[in-house]
């Protein structure tokens, strides 16, 4: 134990290259050198499917050109998120996907330096700064909406431009018409491209994805960094008001750097992911029209125009279907760990610098646990069932333990203050004989984003 706390401050776990020499370990790596990246590409689920029939719970395997350790299952995730002995970092986890764009952002620290950075959110997740944020959200997508046109719709398209608009509002106070949110709009979009580059070097010639995404990094923080001093006089109720005022166990205000960073991670972490479960959730309501009646008469029966921030808890069908749509859908579907040190799992010795991979979609998908598992069935959540329940660690769309998804509540209620919205305007459906191709990166969705067939209803 004494080693452990002792080599917590040893840092030198993030100069270390990634351990290469996992052949103890039964699995396959793949190709040479981009490994198993095809099938990460076409299908995930099935490449986490037939690693576990072949090779069981924890299997060597290369991803995207980096060797690792796929490991599945809630006790292994127990282990892996909860890290009593701090064996796993998310900094060097995630460095090569997220580190050269979103350094410094909460889910790039490590341990306490993570623990005492995370209280820079702490009032701008409390009850009182979510109901202001309800007030804010409900009638832009309510102009969102009534913006749609019915013919030839997209949905994929739409709901990432109306969920920006809004995020930007929210977070920052930015208000979506104008010179600014265009500019914002695009260095946001031009940095997420950059995260896909496969040259990353930041050589400035105008078409490279990754110089045109630092440039967009670069615009980001210089332009949430003018707002600080503003936000510090001024004060207002979006979640960048609140971290400017935010203090440190010292008692002295955050950095500018701190701010910046975590607020463009904020603004990552929070947009592709949230699209996706919407752009989920939207298909499986337009094959499954069962569900969507059911969903709208709900609606209806509350005889409001919005929901408030009550009603967001206390609308059981809703949260069945935003969480059975995360089951089937996880927004994230690979979360990423490094060992610090030397350490064991499921039975395996698992040398010090191993990159580990963690697909939720096995945990969600364990036929010990969930009835009939790919059926789209939002009753398993409901409170008589609550099949979720049958391990802590099962059903870990958000993760799990000190680096749990902060703003889990806050999606949630994007979703369902829009879904709430989106069923008593429209009737919608599906081409007909519908099965999509789903795309895994650079985020989950249909391939094709979601052409629906909409009918006004008022
Ligand atoms: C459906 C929507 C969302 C999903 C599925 C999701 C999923 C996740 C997951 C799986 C993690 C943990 C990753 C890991 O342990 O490796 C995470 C962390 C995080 N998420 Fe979310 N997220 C969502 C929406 C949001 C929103 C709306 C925000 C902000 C308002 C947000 C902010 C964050 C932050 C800051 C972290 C890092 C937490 C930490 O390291 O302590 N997420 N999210």
């Amino acid at each position: 134990m004494a080693q452990a706390v002792k080599a917590t401050f040893d840092l030198s776990y993030k100069d270390q290259p990634d351990a290469q020499n996992l052949d103890h370990i039964p699995g396959e790596y793949g190709m040479p050198v981009l490994g198993k990246t095809y099938e990460i590409l076409t299908d995930l689920h099935a490449l986490v499917h037939e690693h576990y029939v072949r090779f069981g719970e924890v299997s060597r395997v290369n991803l995207g050109g980096q060797r690792g350790l796929l490991v599945m299952g809630p006790e292994n995730l127990k282990q892996i998120y909860l890290d009593p002995e701090r064996n796993f970092s998310t900094e060097m986890g995630y460095a090569e996907r997220l580190g050269r764009f979103y350094k410094g952002g909460l889910l790039l620290r490590d341990f306490d330096e993570h623990r005492m950075q995370r209280r820079i959110f702490q009032s701008a997740f409390k009850n009182n700064a979510m109901k202001g944020y309800v007030d804010v959200i409900n009638p832009l997508f309510k102009k969102y909406i009534a913006e749609w046109s019915p013919y030839e719709f997209t949905f994929f398209p739409h709901i990432k431009k109306s969920l920006l608009r809004s995020v930007a509002k929210v977070f920052i106070d930015l208000d979506d018409i104008g010179p600014e949110a265009e500019k914002l709009n695009d260095a946001f979009i031009a940095t997420t491209d950059g995260l896909t580059a496969i040259v990353r070097k930041d050589i400035p010639l105008p078409w490279l994805k990754y110089h045109k995404g630092q440039q967009g990094k670069r615009f980001i923080h210089d332009y949430v960094k003018s707002l600080i001093e503003m936000k510090r006089k001024e004060p207002g109720s979006d979640i960048l008001s609140f971290m400017c005022h935010e203090k440190t166990e010292e008692g002295d205000l955050f950095s500018y750097d701190d701010i910046v960073q975590h607020v463009s991670f904020l603004l990552f972490g929070a947009h592709d992911t949230t699209t996706s479960a919407l752009t989920h959730m939207v298909y499986r309501l337009a094959v499954h029209q069962d569900w969507q009646e059911k969903l709208r008469d709900a609606c209806v029966s509350m005889g409001k125009e919005f929901m408030d921030y009550d009603d967001i808890n206390n609308m059981q069908i809703l949260d069945d279907i935003f969480h059975e749509t995360l089951r089937l859908h996880p927004s994230v579907e690979l979360m990423t760990r490094r060992t610090v040190r030397e350490c064991e799992i499921g039975g395996h010795r698992v040398p010090a610098n191993t990159m580990i991979f963690i697909p939720p979609c096995y945990n969600h998908k364990m036929d010990k646990y969930w009835k009939d598992p790919e059926k789209f069935d939002p009753d398993r959540f409901s409170p008589e069932r609550s099949e979720q329940k049958g391990h802590p660690f099962l059903y870990v769309p958000f993760g799990g333990g000190p680096h749990k998804c902060i703003g889990m509540h806050f999606a949630a209620m994007q979703a369902k203050l829009f879904m709430f919205q989106f069923v008593q305007k429209y009737r919608f459906r599906a081409p007909d004989n519908y099965y999509p191709k789903l795309q895994h990166v650079p985020m989950p969705k249909p391939a094709d984003d979601l052409p629906l067939v909409l009918e006004k209803i008022q």
